[in-house]
């Protein structure tokens, strides 16, 4: 008889959407058998500031994935950002016994590395190994079997604010959901859009929501470096509505359908019309006028991106450049725009590796739902809620050691 295959599903709570992708993982990657969306009314900047609202958002979302899937979710993995997530890089050292590197050594170094003084509300969500380091010589994945004398770890840990994270667990928990593990958007955005070969050459993946740009920098194949920025397209739109006197949502659909991120790149003699707030008049404008108040905006955002990005001190060493995803990147000539400013190459991503009903999820703000069913399990050391090491997602040669010794 055929095994099942576990069924998987991923819960991305956004500032504008809540989505639901579940899904199979099959032989060309995942195949998804179900999606759903809802508005999302109780989040602001990614955090949750109305628990009924987004309760209610995510069962919508929820029962439309299920009836389209032919089945019943109880367990979601849950993507999350917000101001209240940082990435942080350490470094650990201990001295290894009888000249060779055991599998308990390259324990206690990660718990060395581990021991940074996060903030006391802050919860490890990812414990990433960037790089094990044996008498000096750094680059190592596996350092088990080395012969040194000593042995080095450099982490990146992202960790969220406790209270944060719990009001993304009672949401879905009011919803009928239980929570298996919280993972960082960033992440999972760029399990969805990168390939394997741009995260070993060196890129950003930065996706840029409603209400946060959610950045990871990978090199040699692994995150070093991840950041959230609170302001992204909805800045855009409020924007339009103060500058064009209009309605938030008629701004909403103006960016959407009219918008471009560079003005030079719009007809001269296009015109658009505005409907006025209030009661007022709609006027005629100039679709020019739209991206003028788009572009100058968009710049400030990728200045802000390109600033972490060297503060990271990885400003030259992106050779894959950046994918840009999230909402924000449909706006027409964002590429352009981008690479303008962050003086690198730039791409759109979407979500790679998807059968099934892969037209569902082929736009770029599917990225971060569609990137948690894939897991982010390489390199990963902690177990999405701050446990500590976790068996689930160790690395297996670590793991297979670590039962040997223990
Ligand atoms: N075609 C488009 N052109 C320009 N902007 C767009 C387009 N489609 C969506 N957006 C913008 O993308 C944003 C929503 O993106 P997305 O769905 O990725 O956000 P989110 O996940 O809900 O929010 P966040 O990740 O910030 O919490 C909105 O600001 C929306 O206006
Ligand atoms: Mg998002």
């Amino acid at each position: 008889m055929a095994k099942r295959r576990p069924i998987l599903a991923g819960l991305d709570i956004g500032t504008q959407k809540v989505a639901i992708v579940i899904a199979e993982p099959g032989e060309g990657g995942i195949e998804v058998l179900g999606v759903g969306t809802a508005l999302s009314r109780g989040i602001r900047s990614g955090r949750v500031c109305d628990v009924d609202k987004t309760a209610q958002a995510i069962a919508v979302a929820l029962s439309e994935a299920e009836l389209m899937a032919g089945c019943q979710i109880h367990r979601v993995s849950v993507a999350v950002s917000g101001d209240h997530v940082r990435g942080t890089n350490s470094h650990g050292v201990v001295a290894v016994d009888n000249g060779e590197v055991s599998a308990r050594a390259a324990r206690r170094v990660i718990e060395a590395a581990q021991a940074v003084p996060l903030p006391a509300d802050q919860k490890i969500l990812h414990l990433i190994c960037r790089e094990y380091i044996v008498d000096g010589q750094g680059g190592i994945q596996y350092p088990v079997g080395m012969s040194g004398v000593r042995l080095e770890a450099n982490l990146h840990i992202i960790s969220g604010c406790e209270s944060a994270l719990g009001n993304v667990k009672k949401c879905c928990n009011k919803a009928g959901l239980s929570v298996t593990e919280m993972l960082s958007s960033s992440l999972v955005a760029g399990e969805a859009v990168l390939e394997p070969e741009e995260k070993e050459l060196g890129v950003a993946v930065v996706d840029i929501g409603a209400g946060t740009v959610d950045i990871a920098v990978y090199h040699s194949g692994v995150v070093v470096h991840s950041c959230v920025i609170p302001v992204a397209g909805l800045a855009v739109t409020n924007d339009l509505a103060h500058v064009l006197e209009t309605s938030v949502s008629e701004a909403e659909a103006l960016k959407k359908h009219r918008g471009c991120a560079v003005a030079s790149q719009v007809e001269k003699h296009a015109t658009v019309e505005v409907d006025g707030v209030g009661g007022r008049a709609p006027r005629i404008i100039s679709q020019k006028l739209v991206a003028d108040i788009i572009e100058p905006r968009l710049e400030e955002i990728f200045e802000m991106v390109g600033d972490a990005i060297v503060r990271a001190g990885y400003g030259e060493m992106l050779t894959s450049g950046i994918v840009l995803t999230g909402g924000v990147a449909m706006t027409k000539g964002i590429a352009d725009l981008a690479s303008r400013v962050l003086q690198s190459s730039v791409r759109v991503g979407e979500p790679l590796g998807v059968t099934g009903l892969s037209e569902e999820v082929d736009d770029p703000t599917w990225s971060a739902a569609v990137g948690l069913v894939h897991g982010v399990r390489e390199h990963d050391l902690a177990d999405g809620w701050g446990v500590g090491v976790g068996a689930r997602i160790m690395p297996q040669w670590l793991w297979r050691k670590w039962r040997e010794f223990f």
